[in-house]
């Protein structure tokens, strides 16, 4: 694992896209992993701008996003398919058709979790997965306790995370209580992971995740068993990480981010 801290949350968000944007450019049919959340917004602004100015071909880019509430419709401004069109997807050249997500009004929940693994599978598997972390330390919806080797399949929502996305509906009790996730075996087996964490309210899951035991009751832990993670803080985020000093040393010396200092 690589953490990368920026002095600001503008900078881990350029960084972050940047990095994308260089990959996506290295190999035209992407296989991209995607994430929704208030954080991730403004990757996406940065994303849709470089494509404007073509700096990225998303042409060929095929995309799976990591979850979806169960229950809610395309059209329901709350689904994670009306995120992805509204910040992403309508703004740059991908065709419509190349992007993935669960399907939450999916009948059979077993078969809808084992038609995304097979997708993912038949199409090579993914290049790079981007994640974001819950403030209970979920990565795609892998409450505490999940599986660390499990795959795509509903999964109830805790308390924590309930409360952190309740906001955005209205009523906040709409929130649909489970959801389709990746599992955490599945997120594993992308390869290459970049998480961004922003924001002083995410410093101590930050620390548990990074400097932490593995374990299941932070699922974002499990990026220390895969041998090819960047994960770029801002300042804020970074406040709880010991091992600071050291992490800043290697953006600031090794040859590999001389193009990104
Ligand atoms: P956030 O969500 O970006 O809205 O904090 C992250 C997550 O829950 O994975």
């Amino acid at each position: 694992m690589e953490v990368i801290i920026r002095p600001t949350t503008q900078e881990a968000v350029h960084l972050t896209a940047r990095l994308i944007a260089d990959a996506i450019n290295a190999k035209p049919e992407f296989k991209l992993g995607l994430a929704t959340g208030a954080t991730m917004e403004a990757v996406y602004a940065d994303l849709a701008a470089m494509n404007q100015r073509n700096e990225v071909d998303f042409s060929l880019v095929k995309t799976f996003n990591l979850d979806e509430y169960i229950g809610l419709p395309p059209e329901d401004k709350n689904s994670y398919r009306y995120y992805m069109n509204y910040h992403l997807f309508r703004h740059i050249n991908i065709d419509i058709r190349n992007t993935n997500l669960p399907d939450g009004m999916a009948k059979d929940e077993v078969a809808e979790g084992e038609r995304y693994e097979a997708a993912i599978r038949d199409c090579g598997g993914i290049d790079l997965q981007l994640l974001g972390i819950g403030s209970d330390g979920h990565i795609g919806f892998n409450e505490p306790i999940s599986s660390l080797a499990g795959r795509t399949r509903s999964k109830a929502l805790t308390p924590a995370t309930y409360a952190q996305n309740s906001i955005y509906f209205n009523p906040p009790e709409s929130m649909p209580r489970r959801a389709f996730t990746m599992g955490v075996g599945t997120i594993l087996d992308a390869r290459r992971i970049i998480m961004l964490i922003t924001g002083a309210r995410k410093a101590g899951i930050a620390a548990k995740a990074l400097e932490g035991p593995v374990t299941s009751m932070v699922t974002g832990s499990a990026l220390q068993l895969h041998p090819r993670t960047v994960v770029i803080l801002d300042e804020a985020a970074a406040a709880e990480l010991t091992q600071k000093e050291y992490y800043n040393w290697v953006f600031a010396n090794e040859p590999e981010w001389a193009q990104y200092r």
